[in-house]
């Protein structure tokens, strides 16, 4: 098996999502939203968001394919499910597991709002700003500066791990 850490803990989450969602509350409030969970990493973020932002809202999944099996980004994104509510004139926000390059947002930013939303924003569990190559902005974060290549909380290694409940760094065999 391979080696790995905790670097975010079961509880830290817990509790970084009851504050965003707290956020997204107030900052939402009286404007119906619709959550859009990016499959599949996000999977088990966008299912605890939803359930700690105490506001009517409506939830879709969108799925992209951007890794192939290894721990480096392939550059492209492709889609591979579409959302199936409309969007045009509704607030969306986009639920990510992990910014990295920024080549999946900026990409879905794009497609989605040329269907003319009334805003779209983005919240991401992790921003691992160190390897951005295309520059995009996270609305909310969760955390911020963890290094490495992680899984647990939805993330994985060759579809591996996504059960864990806290985020660990994989270390080198
Ligand atoms: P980006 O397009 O390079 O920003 O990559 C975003 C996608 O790559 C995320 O949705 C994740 O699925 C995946 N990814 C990036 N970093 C990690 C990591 O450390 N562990 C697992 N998946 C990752
Ligand atoms: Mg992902």
């Amino acid at each position: 098996m391979v080696e790995r850490e905790v670097v975010i803990s079961e509880a830290a989450i817990a509790s970084r999502v009851r504050e965003l969602g707290e956020m997204i509350r107030r900052d939402y409030a009286g404007r119906p939203l619709v959550l859009v969970g990016i499959l599949n990493g996000a999977f088990i973020f966008t299912a605890d968001l939803a359930r700690a932002i105490d506001l009517p809202l409506e939830v879709d999944f969108i799925r992209v394919a951007s890794y192939g099996k290894a721990t480096s980004s392939s550059g492209t994104v492709t889609l591979t499910k579409d959302i199936e509510l409309a969007i045009a004139g509704k607030e969306i926000l986009l639920a990510e597991d992990i910014v990295d390059t920024g080549r999946t947002l900026s990409y879905l930013k794009e497609m989605l709002m040329a269907r003319d939303p009334a805003s779209l924003k983005i919240c991401a569990m992790i921003d691992k700003k160190e390897r951005r190559e295309v520059a995009v902005t996270v609305d909310y974060a969760g955390f911020t500066g963890v290094e490495g290549f992680l899984v647990g909380y939805g993330l994985d290694c060759a579809e591996q791990y996504r059960n864990l409940p806290a985020v660990y760094r994989l270390l080198k065999p």
